[in-house]
């Protein structure tokens, strides 16, 4: 008799461990390990000298970032890769140290996911990072905008805002997105409205950047505040995540009542596939959410598509935006 074949167990002896890799990156990141490596080879003794580290445990570490690609070998030294030298050395225009400090921060909450799970609690409190403490809070507003400047830079290439005049950024966080959008249509203004932890540290973040005169900073709680009248544009970013169906509903209907006719409303967030199992990232990313945030979940774009048309926005549509982004962006007009 044929038994049926087994199936090929290397799928969950891989997950078993893709924790290792993750912390092996973040680790070297944290500590700047790549910076050592952007130029001439050196030896892990040298990096470990250099780095104020272990010389046995630096060599361990720097034959793993090889093996996962991140360093090579070279004339007996160890050199960054190619990839490496882009996107994890802090001087290059392309650095994402700054987004990955939000990944690496969470790794202790992954930790706790069991206890979330007996709880149905978030393992982090949100309020700590969203005003209550203010080092918490200035580290997330940063971790935000060096995440969000990846993203944002991509939505302004994809977003359609000629001609409109006043935008209102509900839940903007750092002010990045108001930032780059306003940037690039030099007629738009752009209201944030954040809460007044958040708000403050957007303050100086948009100062910074010299955009003080096209976007403003509105302390608030996009619950219970007026998000006010005469917007042509509406976005919500990276806020849905955070709330339920109910929820998400009740602010598409507070967009529509502040927005002129044939405003426009964006929601852009990384949303999945009906039935929510779907792609791998998003399905993760929800319960990453409900890991930081009292509601935190994951909702599918046909859902939110749906919640628009169910408001009155019409001509409402889905784009994801191009790899490695796993964001969409639903879109709706008011005619
Ligand atoms: C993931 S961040 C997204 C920030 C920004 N829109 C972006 O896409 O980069 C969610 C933002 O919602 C803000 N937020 C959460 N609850 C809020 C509330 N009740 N009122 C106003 N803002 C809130 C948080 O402070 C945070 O900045």
């Amino acid at each position: 008799m044929n038994r049926p074949a087994m199936p090929d167990p290397t799928p969950i002896v891989r997950l078993t461990t893709a924790f290792w890799d993750s912390q092996a990156l973040l680790t070297a990141s944290r500590l700047k390990l790549f910076d050592q490596l952007a130029g001439d080879p050196k030896s892990p003794e040298q990096v470990a000298a250099a780095l104020g580290l272990d010389a046995r445990m630096t060599d361990l570490l720097m034959r793993v970032l090889v093996a996962l690609g991140l360093l090579e070998v070279r004339d007996g030294g160890f050199v960054n890769s190619a990839s490496a030298n882009a996107f994890l050395v802090s001087s290059s225009p392309a650095y994402m140290g700054g987004a990955m400090r939000y990944s690496d921060q969470l790794y202790g909450t992954w930790g706790r996911l069991e206890d979330a799970l007996r709880s149905g609690q978030p393992a982090l409190s949100a309020e700590a990072y969203l005003g209550d403490d203010a080092e918490r809070t200035r580290t997330f507003v940063y971790a935000m905008h060096g995440r969000a400047m990846g993203i944002a830079r991509v939505l302004v290439e994809v977003l359609d805002l000629r001609g409109r005049k006043s935008m209102l950024d509900v839940g903007g966080g750092p002010g990045t997105y108001s930032i780059l959008l306003t940037q690039r249509h030099p007629g738009l203004h752009s209201d944030v409205l954040e809460l007044p932890g958040v708000a403050a540290v957007a303050r100086e973040i948009v100062a910074a950047a010299g955009a003080g005169d096209r976007v403003s900073l509105r302390d608030g709680d996009y619950h219970g505040s007026e998000f006010g009248t005469g917007y042509d544009v509406v976005l919500m970013s990276g806020m849905f995540h955070r709330e339920t169906a109910a929820s998400c509903r009740r602010l598409i209907e507070k967009a529509r009542a502040c927005l002129v006719p044939g405003g426009l409303l964006i929601v852009s967030d990384v949303f999945a596939d009906e039935g929510r199992c779907s792609p791998p990232f998003a399905a993760l990313f929800g319960l990453n959410m409900a890991l930081t945030a009292p509601d935190g979940t994951v909702h599918a774009d046909a859902d939110v598509a749906g919640w628009l048309r169910d408001a009155g926005f019409s001509d409402v549509g889905v784009r994801p935006l191009p790899p490695p982004m796993p964001h969409r962006v639903v879109t709706g007009h008011l005619s």
